[in-house]
C-alpha cells in the first residue's frame, strides 16, 4: 500500500476502499474520502478546527432522542435534506413538486374522517384545508392516503409540547372520497423558528443566519399504482418565503389563503366566521 503523504492522501485512503464488495458503498466511500481531504486542503483545517467540528458533532448526537432529531436539522440547514428529495423525486413537472421532510413526522398521524377538525387546541385563524389528488393525466385517485401535519399558532408541534398541546393536535390520516377529494377543518399555519436551542441553533447564529420556516402544511401522499409525493403547501403572504432556513419553499406550492366572510356557509362546516381556505390539488405520478 503507498504511504500517506499530504499531496496524495485522499488517493491513499480512497485505495483503502477499493476492495470493498458493494459496489455503490465503494463509490460513496471513495467519493466522500475525495471530497472531505479537498475541503480539509482547500481550508487548511486547524487542528483546533478540527477538535470544535468534533465536539460539534459529538453534541449534535447527544441532542437527539426519540421526537428531537438534530441530523436531520442539520441536513436541513445545510440544503442537504433538498437537494436529496430534489435529485430523488425528479417529476419533470408532471406531479406535485416534493419538498422537505423535516423532523416533525416522528408519530403516526391519527386516522380522521373528511371534514373532522385537526386543531384539538383551540387556538388559531379557523381555515377549511381542500384539495383534490389526481394522477397524471388528471383522473381523481379514490382511496389515497393524504397525510398532514402542521405546528400550531404559537409556532410548536404536538411533539413539541407534550402535556401543553394533545397528542395529534394539527395531524391526521384522511382518505379521499370517490373524486379523489379531502378536505378538513383547521387553522392558519403560522411561520415558525426551526429547534434553534442546540447545536444546529449555534451554527445559525455564529453564521448569522435566522431560524425562521413560512408559514406551511405538511402532506405526505400515497395511493397504490403511484408514486408517493412528501410536500409542504406554504402561505402567500407569509414572513421568510424567500429565505426558508432549510431551503424547502418551491414556487408552485404557494397558494393564497383567502379570507371568507359568510356566516352560513361557515356554520354549515362547523368553522368560525370569518374563516380562510386553503386549496391545494395534488398530481401523482404512475409508479
Ligand atoms: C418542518 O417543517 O417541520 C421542519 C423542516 C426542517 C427543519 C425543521 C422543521
Ligand atoms: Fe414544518
Amino acid at each position: 500500500m503507498e504511504l500517506f503523504s499530504e499531496e496524495r492522501s485522499a488517493e491513499v485512503v480512497a485505495e483503502s476502499f477499493g476492495q470493498t464488495a458493494d459496489p455503490r458503498l465503494r463509490q460513496v466511500m471513495t467519493s466522500l474520502v475525495r471530497h472531505l481531504h479537498e475541503f480539509v486542503k482547500d481550508v487548511e483545517l486547524t487542528e483546533a478546527e478540527w477538535a470544535v467540528a468534533i465536539d460539534f458533532l459529538t453534541r449534535t448526537g447527544q441532542k437527539c432522542d426519540a421526537t428531537r432529531q438534530e441530523f436531520i436539522l442539520l441536513s436541513d440547514v445545510l440544503g442537504v435534506s433538498m437537494l436529496v428529495e430534489t435529485i430523488n423525486h425528479r417529476s419533470g413537472g408532471g406531479s406535485t413538486e416534493s419538498t422537505v421532510l423535516g423532523p416533525f413526522h416522528v408519530v403516526e398521524s391519527p386516522p380522521r374522517s373528511l371534514g373532522d377538525e385537526i386543531a384539538l387546541d383551540d387556538k388559531g385563524t379557523p381555515c377549511l384545508v381542500s384539495g383534490q389528488v389526481t394522477g397524471p393525466s388528471g383522473d381523481p385517485v379514490p382511496g389515497a392516503t393524504v397525510d398532514v401535519w402542521q405546528a400550531n399558532e404559537d409556532g410548536f408541534y404536538d411533539v413539541q409540547q407534550p402535556g401543553i398541546q394533545p397528542p395529534g393536535n394539527l395531524r391526521g390520516l384522511f382518505e379521499t372520497d370517490a373524486d379523489g377529494r379531502f378536505w378538513f377543518r383547521s387553522v392558519v399555519p403560522r411561520f415558525y423558528p426551526i429547534p434553534d436551542d442546540g447545536p444546529v441553533g449555534e451554527l445559525l447564529g455564529a453564521t448569522g443566519r435566522h431560524p425562521y420556516r413560512p408559514a406551511h402544511l405538511h402532506f405526505i401522499v400515497t395511493a397504490p399504482g403511484f408514486r408517493s409525493v412528501t410536500t409542504h403547501v406554504f402561505v402567500a403572504d407569509s414572513p421568510y418565503l424567500d429565505s426558508d432556513a432549510v431551503f424547502g419553499v418551491k414556487e408552485s406550492l404557494v397558494r393564497d389563503v383567502p379570507l371568507v366572510d359568510d356566516p352560513a356557509r361557515a356554520a354549515t362546516l362547523g368553522l368560525g366566521n370569518p374563516f380562510r381556505t386553503l386549496t391545494f390539488d395534488i398530481r401523482l405520478l404512475s409508479s
